[in-house]
């Protein structure tokens, strides 16, 4: 026994990691794990949570978020978004830059890093790269950005997307930093075209939104995007992959050794296109939700490793705003930061993944790649103690009028769930117990800039008299 005595044990419940699972105690001091092992070993705590029957897991690490403050907060706020996330067993949150005013610039990176002190969980702030603040890249690093958004397509907030040419010298200036691109990677004149077409022949209704965005539109952008990364050493992640048709050149540039990652969400997993029916103007979302056939892709993408996480492209909306007899005029997306964890534990006990899988792609794959981990992502001592303790034996039913979130609208409304999120600890603090918001940790979350630490950059290729002009050096 040991002689000091710390915060909290954790006792008696199964720890799983990326790679294993053993019953197992965790004492937490001062916001990190201090110690992992036998319940014999634990030193004296000032609290204990009894865990008996329950699983103990890395909080989930979702990078990818719509919390819609400064400027659409009638749909979500950080407040909202984050008691969101506590409840879904949610710990670490990459909010999105399509907010008004667009995360650009220093000064509407200043507006959400303030509307940000009121979060439940940790967050990361993604910066925007587009055709007109290439110049602003560097002071968005320095205002304290974890990685950028690139809208190479459409979608909500209707930002243009940047022009080749401006994504080549980006991708160079965030190389340099090691920063991570995500990418929406639909082209966006491909949509245009069809999209006008489509209304021009009076067409309106919901698959025709898929219509206007096959898969070519994301083959067409990986592939470009990874050629660009390729050339510049830039690191990029490929956000809400929808497709069996993508994972091709995701794998291809995976092999030519191009740092790129990507991720899937429960949308493209569990819904195909014979739901359209059903839900109408609701399931519209981009990408569009595709042919059965791309689900049982991605499922097994997402096993043998081609995809490397899970993420929810959280995007609440209000009903009516979603409700619409003209699909072009319906907003896309919804909420999704709450309902991951359920979901994804349904699947592991369907046996669709194991419990290990769901470590690997939920917390441990996306601390990797953000440059978190070991702080994030593991549960080992010396890390932060971001903890889900779930049940998997406990079943539910999801109900969109009790989300904490202020979008009370999901397609997966009436899903019922096996495998439940009980308690979320964030640094050592209790964010959610026994299911419930715990208000009082409202402001408790950090920018994770504080731990980040991206690894030296991959050499670029850059030709001398461009690098001039531009004013860069090529060492
Ligand atoms: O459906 C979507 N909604 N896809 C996106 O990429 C953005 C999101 C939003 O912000 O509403
Ligand atoms: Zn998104």
């Amino acid at each position: 026994m040991s002689s000091t005595t710390v915060d909290l044990v954790i006792s008696g419940g199964t720890v799983v990691t990326h790679e294993t699972t053993f019953p197992g105690s965790i004492a937490v001091d001062k916001g990190r794990i201090v110690a992992v092992g036998e319940v014999a070993i634990m030193p004296s705590a000032r609290e204990t949570l009894d865990a008996k029957g329950l699983h103990v897991l890395p909080g989930a690490i979702d990078v990818h978020v719509h919390f819609r403050e400064p400027g659409y907060t009638h749909k979500e706020d950080w407040e909202t978004g984050t008691a969101a996330a506590a409840m879904g067993g949610t710990t670490t949150v990459f909010d999105m830059p399509n907010v008004e005013p667009p995360t650009g610039t220093p000064a509407a990176l200043a507006l959400k890093l303030e509307a940000a002190k009121k979060a439940y969980v940790d967050y990361g702030i993604y910066g925007l790269l587009a055709e007109d603040n290439v110049d602003q890249l560097e002071a968005l690093i320095e205002g304290g950005v974890a990685g950028f958004k690139c809208f190479m397509g459409n979608t909500f907030g209707n930002l243009p997307s940047p022009s080749t040419g401006a994504m080549l010298e980006a991708f160079e200036i965030i190389a340099k930093h090691g920063y991570r691109i995500s990418l929406h990677a639909e082209t966006a004149s491909i949509m245009a075209w069809r999209q006008k077409k489509l209304m021009a022949a009076g067409k309106h209704a919901p698959l025709d939104h898929l219509a206007a965005r096959p898969a070519v539109v994301a083959i067409e952008a990986v592939a470009r995007a990874a050629i660009l990364a390729e050339w510049t050493g830039a690191r990029i992640h490929v956000l809400h992959i929808s497709s069996a048709d993508e994972l091709r050149p995701l794998r291809e540039a995976k092999a030519r050794g191009v740092d790129i990652t990507g991720e899937t969400c429960p949308q493209y997993l569990l819904h195909d296109t014979t739901d359209y029916a059903r839900l109408g103007s609701i399931i519209r979302v981009n990408p569009p939700v595709r042919e059965p056939h791309h689900k049982h892709a991605l499922w097994a993408a997402l096993k043998d490793g081609t995809v490397d996480m899970i993420a929810t492209d959280h995007a609440p909306h209000t009903p009516e705003e979603k409700i619409k007899n003209d699909i072009w005029t319906a907003d896309c997306g919804w909420p999704g930061v709450e309902t991951q964890m359920p979901l994804m534990l349904t699947a592991v006990s369907e046996g669709k993944l194991s419990i290990t899988d769901y470590v690997r792609i939920s917390a441990y794959n996306p601390a990797r790649a953000w440059g978190l981990h070991p702080a994030k992502g593991a549960i080992v001592p010396g890390a932060d103690a971001d903890i889900a303790i779930v049940d998997l034996s406990r079943t539910d039913t999801i109900e969109q009028e009790k989300l904490a979130s202020r979008s009370k609208i999901t397609t997966f409304h009436g899903m019922k769930v096996k495998g439940v999120p009980m308690h979320t600890i964030v640094r050592g603090r209790f964010v959610m117990r026994d299911r419930k918001l715990v208000t009082a940790a409202k402001g408790h979350g950090q920018s994770v800039r504080r731990i980040q630490r991206m690894p030296t950059p991959r050499p670029m290729n850059v030709d001398q008299t461009m690098a001039s002009v531009l004013g860069r050096t090529t060492t």
